[in-house]
């Protein structure tokens, strides 16, 4: 890659580590996970996303503990049995020069929840008869997420203390696994965005009341995790910025009092996310606009001065491009337009820089698909699909 090579597509150094390109795949729930374990599933799928020319393939949210699942399909990451399974995920991205990044959370007052497809809502009855029984949510308070959705226990002071030790574990565990980057999820209404948010977090203790000591457990959770991860490797936190409560909630203003607070604990980049406190952030009938999270991640690097991430609708080479450009992010992740086309950095490398060859393609493909494009120049055809010229 010379100088000519767009922004996108130039490695980052970050720690002790070389990112190999700005683009990182967005965690994405899956719900394959069988008790809290990787299956091929898993590998199938985040295969893909490396060989389609992705820097950073990170997976969905894992928890640190069973009653953090948000579903019986999530990934586990409690005990050192779920080792292997990721293992060989990572082992297979680490074979396409991608780096494996793994989003670690806790579902909180979220759990116990069907997978979207089969609803979304609480777990029933007839769940339990299928095999999938509910299990009692644990939350800052006992809020619950909604009306129909079960009574959160509100963890007292020594269980959130065990839960911040779990934290630390877990990312132990996914060294072992060989993940080479750690995200803490703490967005979108679940256990560590719950905390933040003064809709979700009515304690008056250590963890609860004011700003400070509402992210007092995200603070916490960070220095556990950073001290269980290795100082070579990376950590992103993924904050809702603002988290869709409107004046009572979580605002930009706190986002930009707690990056760096994180910073300083190790945090390298933040993950600019929206929402998600009384719903989720992207099941929504409202459709948001191309890039509607880029401004979040534009204040977080330039009012904060802490590095960022963009995510949001992001659909378009050109327009990925722009975005790092500009200076309104260093990186950029790519949720469902990467569920579109898994190949969207190899594409988007072509569509960037005209005169790329199919060189940075696996050669199983590659050396094929050079000769796809010289017969389709030779004869005039349209690359991909479109209707032959007439
Ligand atoms: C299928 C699906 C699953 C998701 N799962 C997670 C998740 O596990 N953790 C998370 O922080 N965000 C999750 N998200 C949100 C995405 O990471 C991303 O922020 C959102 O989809 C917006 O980006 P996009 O427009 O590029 O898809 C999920 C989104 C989708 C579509």
């Amino acid at each position: 890659m010379n100088t000519d090579t767009p922004l996108l597509f130039r490695p980052m150094p970050l720690r002790g580590l070389t990112l190999p390109n700005r683009l990182v795949l967005a965690p994405m729930m899956q719900y394959r996970a069988e008790n809290g374990f990787a299956t091929d599933w898993h590998l199938a799928h985040y295969g893909k996303f490396a060989l389609g020319g992705f820097g950073v393939v990170m997976t969905e949210v894992v928890s640190v503990e069973k009653a953090g699942r948000i579903t019986h399909g999530d990934l586990g990451l409690w005990s050192d049995e779920f080792i292997p399974g990721l293992k060989r995920v990572t082992d297979f991205i680490h074979s396409q020069g991608a780096l494996a990044a793994i989003q670690i959370g806790h579902s909180g007052r979220k759990a116990s929840s069907q997978r979207v497809w089969e609803g979304g809502g609480p777990l029933t009855a007839a769940d339990a008869a299928n095999g999938e029984a509910p299990w009692t949510p644990r939350g800052p308070s006992d809020l619950p997420y909604g009306p129909e959705f079960p009574k959160p226990h509100a963890l007292t002071i020594p269980e959130i203390e065990e839960l911040i030790i779990k934290f630390g574990e877990a990312v132990a565990r996914a060294d072992r696994a060989g993940f080479d980057i750690v995200e803490i999820h703490g967005a979108h209404g679940y256990l560590i965005s719950s905390f933040l948010s003064p809709v979700t977090n009515n304690r008056q203790d250590a963890y609860g009341g004011d700003l400070s000591r509402r992210m007092k457990f995200a603070l916490d959770v960070t220095t556990a995790i950073r001290a269980n991860w290795p100082s070579h490797k990376p950590l992103f936190f993924r904050i809702s910025i603002e988290d869709g409560a409107g004046k009572e909630g979580w605002s930009l203003e706190d986002s930009l009092a707690i990056a760096p607070l994180l910073a300083e604990r190790g945090v390298d980049i933040i993950d600019c996310s929206s929402g998600g406190i009384n719903g989720s952030p992207t099941v929504q009938n409202s459709i948001k606009g191309l890039g509607y999270q880029v401004p979040y991640a534009e204040q977080i690097k330039n009012a904060a001065k802490v590095p960022s991430m963009a995510v949001g609708l992001i659909l378009y080479p050109q327009q990925a491009e722009d975005v790092v450009q500009s200076g309104q992010s260093d990186l950029i992740a790519v949720g469902r337009q990467a569920l579109y086309d898994p190949f969207w950095p190899l594409h988007a490398l072509q569509a960037l820089a005209p005169d790329a060859t199919f060189k940075h393609w696996n050669e199983s493909s590659g050396w094929w698909l050079q000769r796809r494009a010289n017969a389709i120049a030779k004869f005039g055809l349209a690359p991909s699909g479109e209707p032959l010229p007439k």
